[in-house]
């Protein structure tokens, strides 16, 4: 497939992106904000777009011609405010999801976080950007796409193990954002992950067998 990753340049993107570099299925396209991100994908042999996603839905579309699938791994960050948050993980994913539609594009991945299902045990201090994860996942739930949500635990940047836990409802826990990476690839070839959210944290079980079993 040919896959748009937006939020290439991020820690989890960037991984993604060179995963789908080496697959033998796969194809990557970086979407990135700017054209010194591009360089470094290109110089890399990955096709690039660059694009913002406080633009239009239409600039979305257009970055999306001739993708199959698309992967959202972008995020505010910790370091903007509520204001970012609202127009990055919600509007910029609902704007994303639009896009896809538009462009008839059925494949959608979207990085949520755990507990964004679960408003109750939302994190005070946190609050908003709970509401942007819940409400961009409920968007993608009542679109056309065929979709996955990845609910991922507490992110860091250890290597991978390769092995997940993988379900429905987990209460916490964390997972390398390598495995992330590896499990929003292995998603894009295991269509048991379709019209499926699911939580994601570290485990006993290879990502292939977790996403079987899901
Ligand atoms: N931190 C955690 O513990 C945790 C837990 C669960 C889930 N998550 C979620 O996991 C996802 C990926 O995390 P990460 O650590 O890989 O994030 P990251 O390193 O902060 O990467 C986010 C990417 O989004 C891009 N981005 C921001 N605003 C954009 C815009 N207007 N247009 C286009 N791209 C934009 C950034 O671009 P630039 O490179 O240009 O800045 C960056 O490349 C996020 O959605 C995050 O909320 C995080």
């Amino acid at each position: 497939m040919n896959v748009l990753v937006i939020g290439a340049n991020g820690q989890i993107g960037r991984q993604v992106v060179g995963l789908l570099k080496e697959s033998k299925n796969h194809t990557p396209r970086a979407m990135v904000r700017s054209e010194e991100q591009a360089g470094r994908f290109e110089r890399d042999g990955v096709e690039t777009i660059v694009a913002d996603l406080e633009g239009s839905v239409e600039q979305l579309t257009r970055a999306m011609v001739g993708i199959d699938a698309v992967v959202f791994a972008a995020g505010s960050g910790g370091h903007t405010g509520p204001d970012k948050t609202l127009l990055i993980d919600l509007d910029g994913a609902v704007k994303s999801m639009e896009a896809a539609e538009k462009g008839g594009i059925g494949r959608f991945i979207l990085i949520s976080a755990l507990q964004a299902n679960h408003r109750e045990n939302w994190n005070e201090t946190i609050r908003p950007y709970y509401v942007a994860k819940h409400y961009a996942d409920r968007a993608l739930t009542e679109s056309s796409l065929d979709y996955t949500i990845i609910r991922p635990g507490g992110l860091m940047n250890t290597p991978g193990t390769g092995r997940v836990t993988a379900a429905e409802n987990l209460e916490g826990g964390s997972i390398s954002r390598e495995d992330v990476a590896r499990t929003i690839v292995a998603a894009l070839d295991e269509d048991k992950t379709i019209r499926r959210a699911f939580d994601l944290v570290a485990g006993d079980t290879s990502i292939a067998e977790a996403l079987e079993k899901i």
